[in-house]
């Protein structure tokens, strides 16, 4: 007796489990729970069983009958809500997961404006290594061993002969070695000094320009500029040229811009004097000219070179440069 329903509850436990919709599981409902089901029937001739075997079986047949209308409402639900479509659970209207999307660094941003902007002016864009040579860092620049102007540039030194470049000049001797003039190139890129604090980071950025063609002048130079100025900032954007001094180049001018925040009127980022300074500039020196071999009586040039930080400082108004590289994203996510 006992194994005819415990043999009943497998085989509908079976069935259940192969049950693959919710017409499957009616038609096992009546095959075990029917009037004329297996359990059904089984309950109904408890009174043909041996007197003292009727309490036990009842008992366990009960079980299991209301196990499996359990299982067969269980399996039901189941099979229900698998069937329904997406947009029966899903509700389609409710607003999406918009995904954070990554976009280009300040400092890639206002590099590349710069390179766009020269690169119109017909300048094809070079680089060169970061990790350089004292030659062509200082020695081909015309910064002989000792010179005074080695002290300006706090340089991290690899050897006695490498250093990490302290400005993107050395692509100009790099440049003119392998080409014949007319030469005209914009080079980006990183550059290193021993220094940090609010306006300085050790590393930083650093746009150079280069020129050299017969009867290049300083008018060029200027003109060239101005466009650049007129471009990156607006038309407004007065500019002046201050005598300045770099070995490099001779005669040297300091390239300031009205003040982009105060127009001139003098506040704290221009402390006061309605300029800033944003590059350094001048014709290139016939010693560097002899140190790659072009023709003195032939070709002149121009060069300058800015920082790239100190731009975008301005172009969007932040005195920490540091704030460029602590990779806050919330500062970050701004641009
Ligand atoms: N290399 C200079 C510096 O890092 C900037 C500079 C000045 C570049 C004058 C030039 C130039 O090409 O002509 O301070």
């Amino acid at each position: 007796m006992e194994n005819t329903i415990e043999r009943i509850y497998a085989d509908a436990m079976d069935a259940l489990a192969s049950a693959t919709d919710v017409d499957g599981v009616n038609e096992l409902s009546i095959q075990y729970l029917g009037r004329k089901g297996r359990v059904t029937h089984f309950l109904r001739n408890i009174s043909s069983l041996p007197a003292e075997e009727r309490p036990l079986a009842g008992k366990r047949a009960n079980e299991i009958k209301r196990s499996l209308e359990n299982e067969f409402k269980k399996a039901e639900e189941r099979l229900t809500s698998s069937t329904q479509t997406v947009t029966d659970r899903i509700d389609v209207s409710l607003p999406g997961r918009v995904p954070e999307k990554g976009s280009l660094h300040p400092i890639t941003q206002i590099t590349n404006r710069i390179c766009n902007i020269f690169s119109q002016m017909g300048f094809d864009v070079v680089e060169g290594p970061e990790v350089e040579t004292d030659y062509y860092n200082f020695e081909a620049l015309n910064i002989p061993k000792n010179h005074p102007a080695r002290d300006m540039q706090d340089t991290f030194y690899v050897s006695d002969n490498v250093v990490l470049r302290t400005h993107t000049s050395p692509t100009q001797p790099r440049v003119m070695e392998k080409r014949k003039p007319p030469v005209r190139i914009i080079a980006p890129g990183k550059v290193y000094r021993c220094d940090s604090d609010l306006t300085h980071t050790p590393m930083f950025h650093q746009v150079e320009g280069l020129l050299v063609d017969r009867h290049v002048s300083f008018s060029d130079l200027k003109g060239t500029l101005a466009a650049f100025v007129h471009q990156m900032f607006d038309e407004e954007t007065t500019l002046r040229f201050r005598p300045s001094f770099f070995p490099f180049t001779e005669p040297s001018a300091e390239v300031d811009i009205r003040c982009v925040i105060c127009r001139g009127k003098g506040c704290r980022v221009c402390s006061h004097t309605g300029w800033l300074e944003v590059l350094g500039s001048g014709m290139v020196h016939p010693a560097v000219f002899e140190n790659v071999g072009y023709d003195t009586s032939q070709y002149t040039g121009f060069a300058f070179g800015m920082g790239v930080e100190r731009i975008a400082m301005l172009k969007y108004g932040i005195d920490d440069i540091r704030r460029y590289f602590d990779n806050d994203y919330r500062f970050l996510s701004q641009f």
